[in-house]
């Protein structure tokens, strides 16, 4: 019931996706910071997936990006991101798809993640793989951070601090390492599981950017920690995702440790 439910409000969520895409009335405004969109669409997703578990488990607890937080006294947590890649759906950028995870007693259980527009529906199971389009996937093979091909993100406000992301970006740049920039952290995870990028970083996520993305690349074989290379939490905002073999490396380009 809860794998048939996850998979039931990711799909409803991305036909709301489908709905206003490309729709020169879509309503957008700001949150913080001034790109930091929110748009129709992501309160309407947002709806169609919290109705969709509600009929099911009306007692879980839920995280939701734009709802916030549904307190339950229960041990299962949903954490929802209704549209990962807002500012990439309201330029009608088809990189973007809704990501959900259900946390049981701390740890991350099953994730979500389904981008409509290329027909991606990634799915990760605790323990059983991770899949796409129901066909098993796997991290790749690469060995050398030199020759790797990686992706990060950067905060909707700049982050005014020694070593941010600006700093460690310029280390890769430097080196001729190719780093992509999606803007969306849950595809850049789930591209990692896939086997297309050999790492990913990026500096200040929340739980409901990463942590279905953080499920699918763990489930595919790969390593995910913070900076430190600890083992990751979604609850703090620093994330390191690789096929498992270049990390240690990647890492000391993040740190400055050259
Ligand atoms: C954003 C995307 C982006 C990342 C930002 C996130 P949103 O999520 O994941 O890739 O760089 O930090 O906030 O706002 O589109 O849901
Ligand atoms: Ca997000
Ligand atoms: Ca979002």
């Amino acid at each position: 019931m809860l794998k048939e439910t996850l998979i039931n409000a990711t799909e409803a969520g991305a036909k709301v996706l489908q709905y206003y895409f490309n729709n020169k009335e879509l309503k957008i405004s700001n949150k913080e910071g001034v790109n930091n969109l929110v748009t129709e669409a992501d309160h309407a997703s947002e709806k169609a997936i919290l109705d969709t578990i509600k009929e099911t488990f009306p007692d879980h607890f839920i995280l939701s990006e734009e709802a916030g937080e549904i307190a339950m006294d229960s041990e299962y947590k949903w954490i929802i991101d209704p549209i990962d890649g807002t500012v990439n759906y309201a330029h009608g950028i088809p990189l973007c798809c809704v990501s959900i995870v259900i946390e049981h007693k701390v740890n991350m259980l099953m994730g979500a993640v389904y981008n409509p527009f290329i027909r991606e529906f990634y799915l990760a199971e605790k323990g059983k793989g991770a899949t796409l389009n129901g066909e098993p996937i796997s991290v790749s093979d690469e060995e050398d951070v030199l020759k790797a091909c990686l992706v990060t993100g950067f905060p909707y406000t700049y982050i005014n601090q020694p070593n941010g992301p600006l700093e460690a970006f310029g280390r890769f740049i430097r080196k001729g390492i190719p780093v992509r920039r999606l803007g969306s952290a849950a595809m850049d995870l789930c591209w990692v599981a896939a086997g297309r990028f050999d790492g990913f970083y990026e500096h200040k996520l929340q739980a409901w950017d990463s942590a279905a993305g953080f499920l699918i690349v763990e489930e595919a074989g790969g390593t995910v920690t913070d900076f430190k290379g600890n083992y990751y939490s979604p609850y703090q905002p620093n994330i390191a995702a690789s096929n498992g073999k270049i990390h240690a490396e990647m890492l000391k380009f993040v740190n400055d440790q050259l």
